[in-house]
């Protein structure tokens, strides 16, 4: 659904990725991983057009696409951005609706929070409480709710995990899968390191020094040499 095609992107004089290429497929889970500072996020935001490419292509169901955050939404995909994911003083339903501006009709508001809810039925009670009051784990639900609640072909996640126990991590990737089994939506997570969750995700790609050094399944003997020798 979303291609990079031989991507060199960097900070001004600071290159970054050296000639990525990465394709993240409709109706399943791709995981980028590689240690910090390997360009992950640099990454997601030159696939989300928040970072314009030196070089490059990006292509948006096989049209070649010039990406801003706009036009995505537009086309139902949306990023998590890494780090701060809830107004901590608007409600957990202020922070759901949010993202929901621009509908027409206040009824088809209420049909699609009521469906995002029924995934996230641990938030129910909380509703009307400012989301900084919640656990992390329940305001990275918050931020997905949000995501989720336009029904989108895609989401994008930076680092879900950070701030979350190994129990809770669990419990998101799980989520996701049921989400992405349920409704079809296709997720890109990137993470440092998640070798144990592998198995929920369909294709993984391996980042290390600004270069991609394994594109393939999220599993077998070559991915997991490459694991042991890029995280040591
Ligand atoms: N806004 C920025 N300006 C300059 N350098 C940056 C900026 N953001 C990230 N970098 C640098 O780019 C490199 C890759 O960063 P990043 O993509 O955030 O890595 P990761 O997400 O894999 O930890 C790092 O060396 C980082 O210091
Ligand atoms: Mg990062």
């Amino acid at each position: 659904m979303l291609t990079l095609k031989n991507i060199n992107a960097g900070y001004g004089k600071k290159k970054v990725l050296n000639d990525v290429s990465a394709s993240f497929k409709a109706d399943s889970i791709t995981v980028v991983m590689g240690p910090n500072g390997a360009g992950k996020s640099t990454l997601l935001k030159v696939a989300f057009g928040l970072l314009k490419p030196y070089k490059g292509k990006i292509l948006f169901e096989d049209k070649e696409i010039s990406p801003s955050p706009q036009m995505f939404v537009k086309n139902g995909v949306f990023m998590v951005p890494q780090g701060q994911r809830v107004f901590k003083d608007m409600t957990v339903r202020e922070n759901i609706e949010l993202a929901t501006h621009f509908w027409k009709s206040r009824a088809d508001f209420e049909t699609e929070f009521e469906r995002v809810l029924t995934l996230f039925e641990e938030l129910k009670p909380f509703l009307k409480l400012p989301a900084g009051n919640l656990s992390g784990g329940q305001q990275q639900m918050v931020a997905l709710a949000r995501g989720l609640i336009n029904k989108p072909k895609m989401v994008l996640l930076d680092e879900p995990s950070i701030g979350l126990s190994p129990k809770l991590i669990n419990d998101t990737f799980y989520k996701l899968k049921e989400i992405k089994d349920q409704t079809g939506t296709s997720f890109v997570i990137v993470e440092h390191n998640l070798k144990t969750l592998l198995p929920l995700t369909d294709f993984a790609y391996i980042l290390k020094d600004g270069a991609v050094v394994y594109a393939g399944k999220s599993e077998g003997r070559v991915l997991e040499q490459m694991m042991s020798a890029v995280f040591k």
